[in-house]
């Protein structure tokens, strides 16, 4: 038996990828912010990521000044800080010192990247829709590394474990590798 799902909750059915902690401002000033709606919108160089972002956040204000942000990815072991960045505006406070993170320069861009993190990516806001509440902004990827043990090519979920927003204070995390045999040929 299947129910039906209130529209309004129907998100919650294909919540995106992996969760991210965008970094603005600059390595003097930085803010960082949790992010769930996030994805890639283009297999071909440049990579565009696309971030939906409420017109409310004070991450929107800080990138309209610069247009740059790096897009981070935390593990399980961020979860308190995941969630933190995602709770309380940097408005008025240093979110980094608060949550303990820090912050390390960026190659090609303003804002710092997240130590904490395994893998980073230095991204220039290169178009931005208008939309109702939240703005959807393109990133292109102007710089991308990750750390070799728990990347190669792709996540090891057996040595990192990404975290999935499944709303409230729930997450999910990938834990293991599966593989499809069969007929299929891989399409990107
Ligand atoms: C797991 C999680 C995912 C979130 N995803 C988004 C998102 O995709 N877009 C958005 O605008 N806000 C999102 N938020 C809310 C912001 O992270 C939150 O309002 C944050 O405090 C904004 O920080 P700032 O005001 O310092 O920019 C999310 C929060 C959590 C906990």
């Amino acid at each position: 038996m299947k129910n039906e799902v209130e529209l309004s909750k129907a998100k919650w059915l294909v919540e995106p990828g992996c969760v991210v902690l965008v970094t603005t401002g600059t390595l003097e000033n930085p803010n960082v912010m949790t992010f769930s709606w996030q994805t890639p919108v283009n297999s071909a160089d440049p990579c565009l990521i696309l971030l939906a972002i409420s017109h409310v956040r004070h991450s929107y204000n800080l990138i309209k000044q610069n247009h740059e942000l790096v897009i981070n990815v935390p593990g399980e072991e961020l979860l308190e800080q995941t969630h933190f960045a995602g709770s309380i505006t940097g408005t008025h406070i240093n979110k980094f010192k608060e949550a303990g993170l820090t912050p390390v320069p960026a190659k090609t861009v303003a804002p710092p990247l997240i130590e904490q993190c395994p893998a980073h990516l230095e991204c220039r806001v290169a178009e931005i829709f208008k939309m109702q509440t939240h703005d959807l902004l393109v990133c292109e990827v102007l710089r991308a590394a990750a750390d070799a043990d728990m990347f190669d090519g792709k996540w090891l979920p057996e040595k990192f474990h990404t975290l999935h927003y499944l709303g409230g204070n729930y997450y999910g995390v990938m834990e293991r590798t599966i593989v499809a045999g069969g007929k299929a040929k891989t399409q990107k």
